[in-house]
């Protein structure tokens, strides 16, 4: 299976040739140069960046209410937003984006946003490039094309330079002193520059918005189950230790990835609102699907969403938001500890990161980076919807 190339054609727009685009050899070249940089000891290493940047978060959120004219309303997706591309500039290239202090957008993230952040126009610009238009497209006098085109050479030329500051930084480093992605990158690989900085966007565009929706999802879930959030908050109070302790990462690490609610709350959420819930794939062969033959050339949609709710694969309570699947309970002692199936027979249940060759290559690091903003966030506030009665369409 590949993915339909006009989607591909229209990603490469954006975000240049790197793992998400990039099919065949060439991705299993750069999914074996980058898979180091993502493994478990890596995100182990990460977790005080986690941390520190979730510690600013709240701060900011906590400022932002002290603000005598300021309403006890707080947009949670700006502010996570703000927060996973913090986390995503120190992760991947060791910058400080200083969004959350400025309380802005980075230009590569303004960027980002102003390309995907949806209007009518823009869903009927991608869809026709999607349908594979895109030649007619282009020959249209539509306002469009113009802001694609700026927004293809912003991102690239604002990229180019990044990476060209961290190629001389690295120059004159003592070894072993960047612990980031992209110097991993730059010293361990033959990546040529313009591969460099397509990686970079490609992590950049795959790694924030992804977690920070799942984070706003996540507090809307313990909004609507207000005694989930407080047990839950009680358990971050009795076992993390507070922001303003020195703790080593090893540690906090070990903790987080044993609390029984905390890891059921992240599951859950992953689960029931999986931040991708429809992926296409054309088949490149004729293949077999569930015992039924499918064609060369034929698009194939997987849908995490529906996978994911399932009755058949998570009961009749498919639906429902119940941390506790993802939890054991020792039949003699009572002692709780987190599981990593939810109960489901197969792994293929969840879809939410997909699995092979082409699943999500930062998913510990999006696993270990919700666990520190959620541990922070939750063991901080207190909150409800502030429209209780608000429909909520996905
Ligand atoms: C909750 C957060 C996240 C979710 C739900 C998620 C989900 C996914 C899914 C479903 C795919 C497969 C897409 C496809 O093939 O069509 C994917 C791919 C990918 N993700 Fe994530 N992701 C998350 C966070 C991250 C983060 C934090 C990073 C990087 C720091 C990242 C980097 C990537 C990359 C580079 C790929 C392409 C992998 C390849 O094709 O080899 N993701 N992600």
């Amino acid at each position: 299976m590949q993915k339909p190339s006009a989607l591909s054609e229209l990603c490469r727009k954006f975000i240049g040739t790197g793992l998400i685009t990039a099919e065949g050899d060439e991705h299993k070249r750069l999914r074996k140069d980058s898979s180091p940089a993502f493994s478990f000891r890596r995100v182990k290493d990460l977790y005080p960046v986690f941390w520190d940047v979730s510690a600013q978060f709240t701060a900011g959120v906590a400022q932002q209410l002290a603000k005598k004219e300021a309403s006890p309303v707080v947009e949670i997706n700006h502010w996570a937003n703000l927060a996973t591309t913090d986390i995503i500039g120190m992760a991947a290239m060791g910058k400080d984006f200083g969004s959350l202090k400025q309380g802005q957008d980075h230009p590569l993230i303004a960027n980002f946003e102003e390309i995907t952040n949806p209007s009518t126009e823009k869903v009927i610009y991608f869809a026709l490039n999607i349908l594979g238009l895109s030649q007619i497209v282009r020959l249209l006098p539509w306002r469009m094309n113009k802001l694609a085109d700026t927004i293809s050479t912003n991102l690239y030329s604002i990229c180019s330079k990044l990476v060209s500051q961290k190629q001389t930084e690295l120059a004159s480093a003592k070894p072993n002193t960047h612990n980031d992605i992209l110097s991993h990158l730059i010293t361990t690989t033959t990546l040529s520059h313009q591969q460099l900085v397509d990686q970079f966007l490609t992590i950049l565009s795959a790694g924030h918005g992804t977690t920070s929706v799942t984070f706003t999802w996540l507090t809307y879930l313990l909004a609507q189950n207000p005694e989930i959030q407080k047990r839950l908050r009680s358990e971050i109070h009795q076992h993390v230790p507070s922001p303003n302790e020195p703790v080593n990462g090893d540690d906090l690490a070990s903790i987080l990835q044993s609390l029984p609610l905390l890891n059921g709350v992240c599951n859950e959420t992953l689960r029931l609102y999986p931040a991708i819930n429809i992926i296409y794939r054309n088949t490149v062969r004729s293949t077999l699907l569930v015992g039924n033959v499918i064609a060369a050339g034929v698009q194939v949609i997987l849908s995490p969403w529906a996978i994911n709710r399932d009755k058949r694969f998570w009961g009749t309570d498919a639906e429902e938001f119940r941390p506790q699947r993802w939890i054991d309970v020792d039949a003699e002692t009572g002692a709780e500890k987190p599981n990593n199936s939810g109960g489901a027979e197969s792994n293929y249940a969840n879809l939410t990161f997909l699995h092979g060759p082409r699943s999500c290559i930062g998913h510990s690091f999006a696993v270990a980076e919700l666990r520190c903003l959620v541990a922070m966030f939750v063991g901080r506030f207190e909150f409800e919807m502030a429209d209780p009665d608000e429909v909520v369409i996905p």
